[in-house]
């Protein structure tokens, strides 16, 4: 009981946020998402996003400082996602937290929200052996990162050049008829389909992608050949296997992820990977990784599905780890930063 008493504050997407932590005890974890406000539209309307973090962010403040049974008089510093994001989105979580900690007089510390999806994991698993690989797979992020210290010490390696990992899964589950947004639905579907009945392109591995874009993704062409792939059976007014289809595309993404993920880890000599973001859920993922990893020795850390996509207990646990770390606060004019680099 004598670690500090974190709170954090998330949103920078559609989730509006609140966590509390106390070391690596996750206290309370509230939220409120718009998700629902979006589905009719395919993706995340931005204005409808900041309109919605503006209605939620009080109730859900207070709704975690209850199920924690705390008061914001007991919180030791605030933590709050500063970037990368959607601008107004991210503004509203910023504003939030200056007005909590000017009025409750406490430190305000701006985190990157991609170290967040990182930090969460010691929530569950414990502090994390450094160095790390990351993997960050969401509907906004495909990352892979080295971790040296969650504090001061994340090196991004490689990045998606068009789509990101969750975005693909979205687009297709459109394409097959599949709510919003469709990565679970893929996932579901998948169990019943044979990943090796159709064989769909594996972006970025051929030798020549590999020496310039050795970490990087790109999604937008696998989403494609799907397109093309369910086009031509409607032509030729054939059924779409759509459990078959899912389990194809979604082989060939985790096939991608895990491949390049365990690649970062061999060739920096780092045998711990953790995996987070939304597209962490997936089961095919986690298994796939966790296969492959045991060959060479690599343990694959990977928060509940619950926790891998947005929360305000990410940027708890980030919080807490910078103060325990003696990073000092931010100023009081923080900005969000909608481009925040690593
Ligand atoms: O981390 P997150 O909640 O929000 C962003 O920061 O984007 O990730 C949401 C994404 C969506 O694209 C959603 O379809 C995907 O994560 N997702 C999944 C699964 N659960 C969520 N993708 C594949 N399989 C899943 N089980
Ligand atoms: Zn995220």
């Amino acid at each position: 009981a004598d670690e500090p008493l974190i709170l954090g504050i998330e949103t920078s997407c559609d989730e509006t946020g609140v966590g509390i932590v106390r070391g690596h005890t996750l206290l309370a974890d509230a939220l409120a998402s718009s998700v629902d406000e979006h589905a009719r539209f395919g993706g995340v309307v931005p204005e409808v996003a900041s309109r919605a973090h503006l209605e939620a962010i009080v109730p859900t403040m207070d709704r975690a400082l209850r199920a924690a049974g705390v008061t914001l008089a007991d919180i030791d510093a605030i933590a709050v996602t500063s970037g990368p994001g959607l601008a107004g989105a991210l503004l509203v979580g910023v504003a939030a937290a200056k007005g909590y900690a000017l009025a409750a007089e406490k430190p305000v510390y701006g985190v990157n929200h991609l170290a967040a999806h990182v930090a969460v994991d010691t929530l569950e698993h414990g502090p994390l052996p450094a160095p790390a690989i990351a993997m960050l797979v969401s509907g906004g992020h495909s990352s892979l990162l080295r971790v040296d210290d969650l504090a001061r010490g994340v090196t991004p390696l490689g990045a998606t050049i068009d789509d990101a990992a969750g975005e693909a899964f979205d687009k297709v589950a459109r394409l097959l008829g599949l709510p919003f947004p469709g990565g679970p639905y893929i996932d579901r579907e998948a169990r019943a389909g044979d990943p090796a009945s159709i064989a769909f392109p594996r972006g970025l591995t051929a030798a020549k992608d590999l020496v310039a874009h050795r970490y990087d993704f790109s999604f937008s062409g696998l989403k494609t050949a799907v397109a093309r792939w369910v086009e031509g059976r409607r032509r030729a007014g054939e059924p779409v296997p759509v459990a078959d289809v899912a389990a194809a595309f979604q082989e060939a993404v985790c096939d991608v992820l895990t491949g390049k993920a365990l690649a970062a880890c061999r060739e920096h000599g780092i045998d711990t990977l953790v995996i987070g973001g939304g597209v962490a859920a997936n089961s095919r993922l986690r298994a796939m990784a966790g296969q492959r990893a045991q060959r060479y020795g690599i343990r694959v850390r990977t928060p509940r599905p619950g926790l891998c996509t947005d929360n305000g207990a990410m940027v708890a646990a980030l919080g807490a780890h910078l103060v325990a770390a003696g990073v000092r606060p931010s100023r009081l004019d923080l900005p969000a930063d909608s481009a925040l680099p690593l």
